[in-house]
């Protein structure tokens, strides 16, 4: 089945099984490894990319869903070789520890900050508890959220 969709803002297409889960094709067929496969069942967060501008599990979403569909991913955030504050954030706050969550609880918090500048405290929490880190990383992923809060507000 063919399937057209945008990724990272290029106009993409491919020939698969309509019922292939978006991950293994973001992944497997095209290449971008930079999301992760953690659970297979929506529960974890490590698959989160953005569809149409919602952050959005990726591996139980079937790739003909995607028709027509704008899809980033992790690779699809930095801008003119210019990091995203969120990902200037993480790395000033020294977030990730194995790091295997990390590319979805980033893009679990770009869209946070996307539909809401300025997060209180429990709106962080909201939005990022569906996200699990095995290594514990949520404090520094509130503080990171906070700094890259003040980074967009200030540029
Ligand atoms: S791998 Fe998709 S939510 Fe866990
Ligand atoms: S940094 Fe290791 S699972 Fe989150």
């Amino acid at each position: 089945m063919k399937i057209d969709f945008e990724l990272n803002g290029k106009p993409t297409s491919v020939d698969v099984d309509g019922t292939t889960p978006l991950l293994w094709v973001i992944r497997d067929t095209l290449g971008f490894t930079g999301t992760k496969f953690g659970c297979g069942m929506a529960q974890c967060g490590c698959c989160t990319i953005h569809f149409n501008g919602m952050a959005t599990r990726s591996c139980m979403l079937p790739i003909q869903a995607a028709k027509g569909a704008k899809i980033t991913t992790i690779e699809g955030i930095a801008k003119d070789g210019k990091l995203h504050p969120v990902q200037q954030a993480w790395i000033e706050k020294d977030v990730a520890q194995c790091g295997y969550c990390q590319a979805g609880q980033v893009m679990t918090a770009v869209n946070l900050l996307e539909r809401n500048s300025k997060p209180t405290d429990e709106e962080i929490e909201r939005a990022m508890e569906g996200n699990i880190c095995r290594c514990g990383t949520y404090h520094r992923i509130k503080d990171a959220v906070k700094h890259a809060s003040e980074l967009m507000n200030n540029q």
